[in-house]
C-alpha cells in the first residue's frame, strides 16, 4: 500500500511511517524543511517540502499520483488563531480536494475529541482550535471519498500497549501515540471501514480485535 502522510514530521505522522514501513507499505508525505525531508529519506521515507498554507489543491495533487491513501495528521495543537485556520480548517479542505482531483480514494483525518477542552476553562485560541476541528470533521463526513475519522484522547508519550477502546463514542481519557500510530496503520489495512467516525482511547482490547468489531 501506498500511504501519504500530511504531517510526518509530526509525532504521530513519524510513528505512522515507522509503522508502516515496517510492515512494507511505500510511505511519502509532505515536510516543511529540507532537513526533514532528509532524516525522513534516511529512514525509507520519501517525504516531499512544501509550504500547505501557501500550495494549491493541484500542487498537492501533483504529490499523490499512484497513492492509495492519505492521511492527515498535521496540527496546531491549538496555537495562534491563524495557524489553526490554516492547517486545522484549509489545510485539510485542501487536502481533500488534492485527494479527490489525484483520484485518491481514501482519506484519513486524525481528529480530536470534541469535548477534550471541557470543563478546563480553555483560552480562546483553544476553543476556536476546537470549533475548527469540529467543523472540520463535518466537511470531511459530507465528502463523496472514502473518509474515516479517527478521534484521539489526550495523546501521551509512552510506549504503545497494543491494546485500546475504539468505537463511535468515547470518553475522554488518553492515549499512547504509539497506539493512535498502530491503529492508523491498521485501519488503513482494513478497508471495509469508512465513512465512519471513531474515538480512540487506551483500553482492554487487542487493535486488531477493537478495529474489526467497528467493521459494518
Ligand atoms: N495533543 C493532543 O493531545 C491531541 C489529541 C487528539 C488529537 N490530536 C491531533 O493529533 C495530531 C497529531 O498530533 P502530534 O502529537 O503528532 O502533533 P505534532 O507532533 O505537533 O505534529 C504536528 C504536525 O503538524 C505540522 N504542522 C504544524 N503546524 C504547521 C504549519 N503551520 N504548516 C504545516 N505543517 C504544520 C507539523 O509540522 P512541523 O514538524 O514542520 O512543525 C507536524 O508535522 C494533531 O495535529 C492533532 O490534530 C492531538
Amino acid at each position: 500500500m501506498k500511504v501519504f502522510i500530511i504531517g510526518v514530521s509530526g509525532a504521530v505522522g513519524g510513528l505512522l511511517a515507522r509503522n508502516l514501513t515496517g510492515r512494507g507499505d511505500d510511505v511519502s508525505g509532505l515536510v516543511r524543511h529540507d532537513e526533514q525531508r532528509a532524516n525522513l529519506s534516511a529512514r525509507g521515507v520519501d517525504a516531499r517540502v512544501g509550504e500547505l498554507a501557501d500550495m494549491t489543491a493541484d500542487s498537492l495533487a501533483s504529490m499523490l499520483n499512484g497513492i492509495d491513501a492519505v492521511v492527515y495528521t498535521a496540527g496546531s495543537n491549538g496555537g495562534a488563531k491563524e495557524v489553526t485556520s490554516a492547517i486545522d480548517g484549509e489545510g485539510v479542505v485542501k487536502a481533500l480536494e488534492a485527494t479527490r482531483r489525484a483520484g485518491v480514494n481514501r482519506f484519513v483525518l486524525v481528529s480530536v475529541l470534541p469535548e477534550a477542552g471541557r470543563g478546563q476553562d480553555l483560552d480562546g485560541d483553544a476553543e476556536f482550535y476546537f470549533a475548527v476541528k469540529k467543523l472540520i470533521d463535518v466537511t470531511v463526513s459530507e465528502s463523496d471519498l472514502d473518509w474515516l475519522i479517527l478521534r484521539p484522547s489526550m495523546l501521551v508519550d509512552r510506549t504503545g500497549i497494543g491494546a485500546i477502546a475504539l468505537g463511535p463514542a468515547q470518553p475522554h481519557d488518553e492515549i499512547s501515540r504509539e497506539d493512535v500510530a498502530a491503529t492508523l496503520a491498521e485501519l488503513l489495512h482494513e478497508p471495509r471501514i469508512r465513512r465512519q467516525i471513531l474515538e480512540l482511547n487506551q483500553g482492554p482490547t487487542p487493535i486488531a480485535k477493537a478495529i474489526q468489531a467497528n467493521v459494518h
